[in-house]
């Protein structure tokens, strides 16, 4: 049996696992003719969703970061943490690691360091949330905690029966963008978010979040943003003030707020928009 996830099997900044349940219900109003293209992939999370809801349409995945080969490593990162586990036996949980410890964990790490390394995962695993080592030598540099999970990292049957493609997604709208029964789900980095883990060299900038406001003019789209980045309150000011239309105005807007502490909150969105 194919098995649903609710969230990325590995760890991916920014997936969407709090949209999962909701997404599925604004999918389900779209046919099985429809062919749905995940422009901004990440770690799969929606398209994995879009083929469990619609399983005999066609789902493409720009998997941009390569998140592919971290899950065809899972093996292999399953083990580098079995060999953690064995030295933080008796470390407290989410302690920092210091002395004899530290030195047997960047053992194990240099020792790996041969072959691929699934740093984002690892950092899950010695790094509080939200930071992030690529290199060797960015643990060797950074103080490392003990948070490291018990049971292994496991993504049988993720991505079954769904195309991946690896190109900036202007190319593959283009290639897409004339086909009558598609559905675009746009989902970029966010603006004024940390997108330090992503393979993106450059930095987005506003002029490259507006080029991608292109991408649904006139098609089937999910489209998600946040209220950090004011992107839709951009879009509102000029259509109110010249005679550019408001890409959004005729999509449902849905929101899901989250508490990042008992002080300060921010609201994701997601637009559904569906042409008659
Ligand atoms: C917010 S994340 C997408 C998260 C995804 N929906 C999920 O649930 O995991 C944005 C993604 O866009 C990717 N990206 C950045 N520049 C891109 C480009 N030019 N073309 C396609 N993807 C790009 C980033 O590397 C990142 O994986």
């Amino acid at each position: 049996m194919i098995k649903n996830y609710s969230k990325a099997p590995l760890p991916f900044q920014g997936q969407k696992r709090r949209f999962v349940q909701i997404f599925k219900k604004y999918l389900e109003q779209f046919s099985e003719e429809k062919i749905f293209v995940d422009l901004f992939g990440g770690s799969g999370l929606l398209s994995h969703t879009a083929k469990q809801v619609h399983p005999n349409s066609k789902v493409i995945w720009n998997d941009f970061d390569n998140y592919s080969k971290r899950l065809a490593n899972i093996q292999r990162t399953n083990k580098i943490l079995h060999e953690l586990r064995k030295v933080l036996k008796d470390y407290p949980k989410d302690k920092r690691i210091i002395g004899e410890t530290r030195e047997k964990v960047i053992e194990i790490l240099s020792h790996v360091n041969k072959g691929f390394v699934d740093w984002i995962t690892l950092s899950s695993s010695l790094m509080f949330s939200m930071n992030y080592g690529k290199t060797l030598e960015d643990f060797q540099k950074s103080t490392l905690y003990n948070c490291i999970r018990q049971s292994d990292y496991n993504a049988a049957g993720y991505l079954i029966g769904v195309e991946v493609v690896r190109k900036d997604y202007k190319e593959i709208y283009n290639i897409y963008k004339d086909y009558p029964n598609v559905v675009f789900i746009v989902d970029p980095p966010y603006l004024s978010t940390d997108s330090s883990s992503y393979n993106s060299d450059g930095y987005w900038k506003l002029k490259d979040y507006l080029e991608v406001l292109n991408v649904i003019t006139n098609q089937n789209y999910f489209y998600f943003t946040s209220d950090k980045s004011q992107i839709v309150e951009l879009c509102g000011w000029i259509s109110s003030v010249s005679s550019v239309a408001n890409p959004f105005v005729n999509a449902k807007r849905i929101n899901v707020s989250t508490a990042v502490n008992y002080s300060s909150k921010y609201t994701d969105i997601m637009y559904y928009y569906k042409k008659d």
